[in-house]
């Protein structure tokens, strides 16, 4: 199985509470484990950013479907790249909405040449290690 990750950042369009956040992020949970999908949707300032991985064509299939999401906007993919194992295994959608060492999205969009291609960048994997670490503080 080629296993495929791809992380975009996007900025929402209707402000969800807090409540409506994890409703939505138990249906993508529940819908994740049936594709064999993980992953991390971090959420700060209205604005998104998701990891999503898996089997290569189910995460495209989904992630055509969260293109589609009106919920959300000005979606930038910025990595998709073939990964060796996941990063976040034991989370079929983790969410973080605080961190104790805020990751700031503008700082993150400004890596604009970062964008799509980026098949090894260490830069990507250390935000990535950053979410984890954070994410392994708050749930299972
Ligand atoms: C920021 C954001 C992230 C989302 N992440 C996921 C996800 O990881 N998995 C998922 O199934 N749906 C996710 N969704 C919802 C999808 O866009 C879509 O509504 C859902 O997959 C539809 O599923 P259904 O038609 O099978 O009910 C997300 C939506 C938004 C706005």
């Amino acid at each position: 199985m080629e296993l495929l990750q791809i992380i975009y950042t996007s900025r929402a369009t209707v402000s969800l509470d807090r409540k409506a956040l994890l409703n939505m992020v138990a249906g993508a949970g529940r819908k994740n484990r049936a594709l064999g999908i993980t992953g991390l949707l971090y959420c700060a300032q209205e604005a998104y950013l998701q990891v999503l991985e898996g089997d290569e064509k189910a995460v495209l299939i989904l992630y055509a479907d969260i293109l589609r999401d009106d919920r959300h906007d000005d979606i930038r993919t910025v990595v998709i790249r073939p990964i060796e194992a996941r990063d976040f295994a034991n989370w079929s959608m983790g969410l973080l909405d605080t961190m104790t060492e805020p990751i700031d999205l503008a700082d993150v969009l400004n890596r604009g040449h970062d964008r799509i291609g980026v098949w090894n960048s260490a830069k990507w994997q250390t935000i990535v290690n950053t979410f984890r670490a954070e994410l392994e503080t708050v749930e299972p």
